[in-house]
């Protein structure tokens, strides 16, 4: 199965058959060098001095605990959203008690530097800023360099940052940007099967920490500092998915962090290219478009859920739908991991072999 969705993506088989590795205790000697080897392997991709955890959990976890480890209940909240998981990040810490002013951007586009930075200069009460590196529904890359310069740069600001599709496949430079928080997950660029997520945190965030009221238990940082001290994880980790990680991370050192970013730009723009090429377009803006999720919009007369379906049953690859208001209107390419050029082709192939049953004639003979 060609599977391209934005996550979970697929898994490369040397690293599935690390996870049949027998159990080991997770308060163990072993555990301990494993614990402090990938740890330090996760830190370098985040380009970051920073602390750094593991939760065994999904990356929703990680955007939550970015919040409660950081806020109190009625904390003044920018939130800053081009897309479903924006929004869903506001959600969060609304759900929590934070008191959130939403900037909103229209799905498809890229957060205005100009506006964020005229929000913050007319709600001085805010003092954490909430945002998304790369919007997995729209498949949209925002300009967090530009974005964290003006939050901390120019307003110092605690900047939370969902980079759950983008860190291991966008360069994202979480100490050079001074960005407090970062969180990921395992599912994305990294290789990994879901159930681990990442989240860096920063002294800044730490101070934040010792004030902050928000109820938290297992997502509570503190913990998983002191138990770090001994070389533990707090909670029973998903201990599978350690032995992959550890693995994957040593691939990721060998083939080097740049050229992994590269080969995620390069079949990225491949995607777009075969794209264009069927007469397809692309939803978002080309400028900002994503190297891990391309967006396509859906022709006008093709029912996205036919295409869909189609795509899956006669050529067995299967795309990501549209979310929320985008739903039908667009589908998603997912091009993480180790997504070759084949890979690739498969797909514009079924699209191409399943639009003119649908009454859209593709234009890519060209290709
Ligand atoms: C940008 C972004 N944020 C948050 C999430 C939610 O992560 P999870 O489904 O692992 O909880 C995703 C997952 O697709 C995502 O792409």
């Amino acid at each position: 199965m060609n599977l391209r969705i934005p996550g979970p993506i697929p898994v490369p088989e040397d690293i599935l058959a690390t996870m049949a590795t027998p159990m080991m205790n997770h308060r163990g000697p072993q555990f301990k060098e494993l614990l402090y080897r990938v740890t330090d392997g996760v830190k370098q991709v985040f380009d970051t001095k920073n602390d750094l955890y593991i939760l065994t959990s999904s990356g929703t976890s990680a955007m939550e605990a970015a919040i409660v480890n950081t806020l109190s209940p009625r904390d003044k909240v920018l939130n800053v959203s081009i897309g479903s998981f924006g929004d869903r990040f506001g959600q969060i810490a609304g759900i929590y008690g934070a008191d959130i002013t939403k900037l909103d951007f229209p799905w498809g586009s890229t957060v205005d530097i100009d506006a964020l930075r005229d929000t913050l200069k007319a709600n001085p009460g805010i003092g954490t800023v909430m945002v998304t590196h790369n919007e997995t529904s729209t498949g949209v890359t925002n300009d967090l360099e530009a974005i964290a310069s003006v939050v901390k740069g120019e307003f110092d600001k605690l900047l939370l940052v969902d980079g759950i599709s983008s860190v291991c496949s966008i360069p994202l430079q979480t100490d050079a940007w001074g960005c407090d928080v970062v969180a990921t997950a395992s599912q994305k660029g990294w290789m990994l099967p879901p159930g681990l997520a990442f989240i860096s945190f920063s002294e800044r965030a730490w101070e934040a920490h010792a004030s902050a009221k928000m109820p938290k238990f297992y997502l509570d940082l503190a913990q998983y500092r002191s138990y770090y001290e001994k070389g533990q994880p707090p909670y029973t980790p998903a201990v599978s998915i350690y032995y992959a990680l550890d693995l994957a991370i040593a691939q990721l050192q060998e083939e080097g962090i740049d050229a992994l970013f590269a080969r995620h730009a390069r079949i990225a723009e491949m995607t777009r290219e075969g794209i264009k090429d069927l007469g397809l377009s692309l939803f978002p803006d080309e400028r900002y478009a994503s190297n891990t999720v391309t967006a396509v919009s859906i022709p006008e007369g093709v029912v996205a859920s036919d295409l869909l379906r189609i795509v899956r049953e006669d050529h067995n690859v299967v795309l990501g739908g549209g979310q929320g208001p985008v739903d039908g209107k667009i589908f998603r390419i997912g091009h993480m991991g180790k997504t070759t050029s084949d890979d690739i082709r498969g797909v514009l192939d079924a699209l191409a072999a399943s639009l003119p049953k649908l009454g859209f004639a593709p234009a890519g003979a060209a290709r």
